[in-house]
């Protein structure tokens, strides 16, 4: 049975709660997503996470509405627009009328854009949401040390998680650590590396070894650490043995084994100098 009984859930540092392994839909098209988040939600997934930049937040809310699942079975997540860091309490409630939600579960920045020096205000102004009640928990994401050194110095809020690039190959270790040290949540965004870490001897092992696939004990390896995590793809039958690998529980030593993988390969943009003001 897949239900959402099968998913841990993590208590994050103002006692919200998350499902630990929820479903990502960058890259699903607009006229895509209602149809790929109702396969997600029949699979079982009770967390989605999208942002304003996906440009598919009305069909998350349209299959939401659709599914006839009370709101507060699902944890939704959005995220604010880099280039509306002056702008944050318009742009959530652009979000939140796209989502057709009263209340959002959580809301991140979505990259620091250290260039544009405005995170700090955007964090002051997404502090208010949450005051407000808008928002059930605030977060970062794509932050990197210096960036959750300077957020955390001007805040009266500290991030409930940050989302970052995180997969076998390349783990960002420093930075998860610092994220824990401080009880922000260490989210993993590309979960799989874009689907390229699968290749792997190891992971062959594993999975011949659980009769299992190599993503799955990848997701289990995410869920063994510690990580919240969101795999997308737009084909049900890997969403749902995407959400299957709940159910595997790796060993010390191989979830060790898979940790080895590191190679320090980034495969998206490097938040230090990402801007994406477009977005
Ligand atoms: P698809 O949408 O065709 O299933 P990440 O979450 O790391 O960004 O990886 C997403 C990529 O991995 C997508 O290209 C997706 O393709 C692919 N993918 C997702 N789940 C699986 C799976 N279980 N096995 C193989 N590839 C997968």
């Amino acid at each position: 049975m897949t239900t959402t009984r099968n998913i841990p859930e993590l208590t994050l540092n103002n006692s919200v709660t998350i499902p630990q392994l929820g479903f990502g839909v960058f890259q699903i098209p607009a006229e895509e997503t209602q149809r790929v988040v109702e396969d997600a939600l029949a699979a079982g997934y009770r967390h989605i996470d999208t942002a304003a930049a996906y440009r598919n937040e009305a069909g998350v809310g349209a299959a939401i509405a659709a599914s006839g699942i009370p709101r507060e079975d699902i944890f939704i997540t959005t995220k604010l627009r880099n280039g509306e860091q002056g702008n944050a309490a318009e742009a959530f409630a652009n979000s939140r009328s796209a989502l057709g939600l009263d209340v959002v579960d959580l809301y991140l920045i979505h990259w620091p854009v250290p260039s544009a020096n405005q995170y700090v205000e955007a964090w002051k102004a997404m502090e208010k949401l949450y005051a407000d009640g808008q928002v059930r928990a605030i977060g970062i994401s794509n932050f990197l040390p210096d960036h959750v050194d300077a957020l955390l110095a001007a805040a009266d809020v500290v991030p409930a998680v940050n989302q970052i690039e995180l997969h076998p190959t390349f783990q960002q270790a420093d930075l998860a650590a610092k994220c824990r040290s401080h009880s922000i949540a260490v989210e993993a965004y590309s979960p799989l590396g874009q689907g390229r870490d699968l290749d792997s001897e190891v992971l062959a092992a594993l999975a011949q070894k659980y009769d299992a696939t190599p993503a799955q004990i990848v997701l289990s390896w995410h869920l063994g650490s510690g990580n919240i995590v969101i795999p997308k793809s737009a084909d049900s039958e890997r969403m749902r043995q995407n959400f299957a690998a709940a159910a595997l529980t790796l060993t010390a030593e191989e979830l060790a084994s898979v940790s080895a993988l590191e190679a320090g390969t980034r495969g998206g943009s490097d938040p230090a100098t990402a801007a994406f003001t477009q977005m």
